[in-house]
């Protein structure tokens, strides 16, 4: 049986269980334990309010959803969508996500919410909504252009921004939205829905693995989760050791395989593993360097070593932004690691 928690942009870890065929077929529990009404939510009073005083009036504005990760802000986009169309809210394309950092610019934005925009949606609600995941992401220039399809849409669309920093949105952004702010969750609440979750799920877990999971997630129910599933792969009782042992698996885990074998200069291993990583298990390349910057620092090569791989990681990132192919480009970086070994 393989663990390994995945280190993601923006501080997310996927956990990976690759075990029998049916195991892998289970539901993350952080899907299963998504909030699917606002009441559900965890933690957030003051958002879960504002949201429902807006439901009462169905004067929608458009909104600015900003916190930390794994605080529940695509959860509560969804939950507010369901509560305002009802359950075909998806389904009936009443409600849209798209993720700013998966999609190729705003250009393709624009014409995702032209097409939806063309027609009224059916109903008494006469305009849908489009959440923007991650829009902090998008640069400046991007902003001001997304800015004018907010105005331009605005009859027939209303927006949900959803940031990790809102001062990463531009000013004009911000003062057309509302601005609801998450805030990471506090100690009692994530053990006490932690508590719940394996209760569920016939699991044991001791007090003091409760406290080792909220010292790692720091209020990021997400990441809480992720570990508490992963621990309980390992063993239907979890105490702290367990907590522990998968925890070790942060560092230990796929990345630093791919580097140890670079290192050995087993370049075949490493692109077996590395095919595995990108087509089997589905990790995207730019989560895979997110992981190798965070593991170089701990390798066991000279301090000059490491800054050349960071400053090669660079340009590794730049070209496969640019359209490389990142299996190439993550390939050749692996097998630079081993010339610098050997130098
Ligand atoms: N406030 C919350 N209450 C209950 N569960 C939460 C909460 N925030 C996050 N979660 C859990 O974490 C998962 C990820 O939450 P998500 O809404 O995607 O976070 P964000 O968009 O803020 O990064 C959810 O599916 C849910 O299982
Ligand atoms: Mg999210």
């Amino acid at each position: 049986m393989r663990i390994s928690i995945i280190p993601c942009e923006a501080g997310y870890y996927r956990v990976m269980t690759a075990v029998g065929r049916a195991e892998q077929q289970e539901l993350p529990w952080v899907e299963k334990y998504r909030p699917k009404t606002l009441d559900e939510m965890v933690n957030q009073d003051e958002v879960v309010v504002t949201l429902k005083n807006i439901l009462k009036t169905r004067q929608v504005p458009h909104m600015l959803f900003a916190g930390p990760p794994g605080t529940g802000k695509t959860a509560s986009a969804h939950a507010f969508a369901r509560e305002l169309y009802g359950e075909g809210y998806l389904e009936e394309g009443l409600f849209v996500e798209v993720n700013a950092s998966d999609e190729r610019g705003i250009q393709t934005i624009r014409e995702k919410v032209k097409n939806l925009a063309r027609s009224i949606p059916f109903g008494p609600i006469g305009f849908r909504i489009i959440l923007l995941d991650e829009s902090d992401q998008l640069t400046d220039d991007a902003q001001h252009a997304f800015r004018r399809i907010m105005e331009q849409f605005s009859t027939t669309c209303r927006f949900i921004l959803a940031a990790n920093y809102a001062n990463r949105i531009i000013e004009p952004i911000q003062s057309r939205c509302a601005v609801l702010r998450f805030r990471p969750i506090a100690r009692e609440l994530v053990i006490n829905h932690l508590r719940k979750i394996a209760g569920n799920e016939d699991v044991e877990v001791d007090e003091k693995a409760l406290e080792a999971i909220y010292d790692f997630s720091e209020g990021d129910m997400r990441k809480a989760i992720n570990i508490l599933q992963a621990s309980a792969s390992i063993s239907r009782k979890v105490d702290e050791k367990t907590v522990y042992q998968v925890l070790g698996y942060v560092s230990k885990g796929e990345i630093r395989r791919l580097l140890e074998m670079g290192l050995a200069g087993k370049v075949k291993e490493a692109r077996d593993l590395l095919r595995e990583m990108l087509y089997v298990q589905g990790i995207s390349s730019s989560d895979i360097l997110t992981g190798l910057y965070r593991e170089i620092p701990d390798l066991n090569i000279t301090e000059q070593a490491k800054v050349e791989l960071i400053d090669e990681l660079g340009e590794l990132d730049f070209r496969i932004a640019e359209g490389g192919t990142p299996e190439i480009q993550l390939l050749s970086f692996l097998a630079k690691i081993a010339k610098k070994a050997r130098s």
